[in-house]
């Protein structure tokens, strides 16, 4: 595939911050590709450069996207031989991502199929929702979510989350008396109740088929020699110990970053001794190297997959690949800062995952809807 023209343009996030759409223009037709960003990082993710820089950066490799290209892979090789760094720090990680997903889209839109077919998978996955948590320092834990153990459909599935999350909001009205019906930057309720307190809750309200998650981006709490949480400070012997503590007594069926980044050790330990999932989302960054590290000594049995963390298709595919082949399970996952762009829906089935982390209100109901339409689509 050749195409007629690639352009940029400053688009604006949910967080309200400025961030970049690709456009291409094939014999086709055109398509966009906006990239979403992070407000917890890891610090293995790739360099995003601002607005401006990529705008200096752009029309001095624009000339490169014109080469009769068979397929994604040949674009993201490109991606790399403009780019030979380890993190795309020459030309920005969300250049080098906004290209990509938008070959992506244009390739899907050359041979007349869905994104999702495109990149040959066909399984709806179960939403994993964010429900409630903090902002600002309000909750240590930076989210609550909530997942379905068995799936009849998708929509089922968020409907009954949906209900669970109205009532949520409802019950801490009458609970904590600073709650004003706020939401985070990912449309969770933000309520300033301690952690053990909105587990309770959620433990009542969930019903039999819905299960616990949290995900603890513990990289936050972790201050170089220590956990720091509002009423306590916590030894890594003891971080354990209290997250092994929690998944006991409220049954957590699902544990994100219950450690820093740079803790394989402790992950492994918790992996070989708890029947939860536990997720590596700062830990792996969506990077293969940092995935066989864990791998070595078994540090998870599940990944988070942000394609924004690693810079192009290729190389989130190829770190999924390695995932299933290891049996870990894959959650394809948003970031904080989205945009109205609905294609991690699309990954999440075409990379055929069985996860996909989401928020259940307000402008995050972009990525729910489409994945309501193509359940349909493939019924
Ligand atoms: P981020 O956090 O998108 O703000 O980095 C979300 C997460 O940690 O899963
Ligand atoms: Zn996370």
């Amino acid at each position: 595939m050749r195409i007629e023209d690639i352009k940029i343009r400053k688009i604006f996030a949910t967080n309200s911050k400025p961030t970049l759409e690709v456009e291409i223009k094939t014999k086709k037709g055109k398509v966009y590709s906006s990239v979403p960003f992070g407000t917890s990082k890891s610090k293995y993710e790739i360099v995003y450069k601002d607005f401006e820089e990529i705008s200096e950066i752009f029309p001095r490799i624009k000339r490169y996207f014109f080469e009769d290209f068979r397929d994604i892979r040949e674009v993201d090789r490109m991606l790399h031989s403009i780019d030979t760094s380890d993190n795309f720090k020459k030309i920005g990680g969300n250049l080098a991502l906004g290209i990509s997903l938008a070959f992506l889209k244009a390739f899907s839109l050359e041979e007349g199929v869905p994104v999702y077919k495109y990149l040959g998978g066909n399984t709806i996955p179960k939403p994993v929702c964010n429900v409630a948590g903090g902002w600002k320092g309000q909750s240590d834990i930076q989210e609550f979510l909530i997942l379905p153990l068995h799936q009849d459909s998708f929509v089922k599935s968020i409907d009954e989350i949906s209900d669970l999350y109205l009532k949520l909001g409802e019950i801490f009205s009458k609970k904590d008396p600073t709650f004003k019906f706020s939401k985070n930057l990912e449309s969770a309720w933000v309520t300033s109740l301690p952690a053990e307190e909105i587990l309770k809750i959620l433990t009542n309200i969930k019903g039999e088929n819905f299960v616990i998650g949290l995900d603890i981006a513990a990289s936050s709490l972790w201050n170089g020699e220590k956990y720091v949480y509002k009423d306590k400070i916590l030894s890594t012997m003891q971080q354990i110990e209290y997250v092994s503590s929690l998944i006991r007594e409220f049954k957590l069926f699902y544990v994100e970053d219950p450690f820093h980044q740079d803790d394989f050790v402790s992950f492994s330990v918790l992996t070989k001794n708890s029947k939860c999932l536990i997720v590596g989302d700062d830990l792996y960054a969506t990077n293969l190297r940092r995935l066989k590290s864990g791998l070595d000594i078994s540090a998870t049995n599940a990944v988070l997959v942000k394609p924004n963390q690693i810079g192009t298709v290729t190389d989130t595919i190829d770190f999924v690949k390695e995932a299933k082949k290891n049996r870990l399970k894959v959650v394809v996952s948003h970031r904080s800062g989205e945009t109205d762009d609905n294609l991690l829906s699309h990954l999440a089935v075409g990379l055929d995952a069985d996860y996909i982390k989401l928020g259940i209100s307000g402008e995050r109901v972009v990525k729910i809807n489409e994945m309501i339409r193509i359940e349909e689509e493939l019924s």
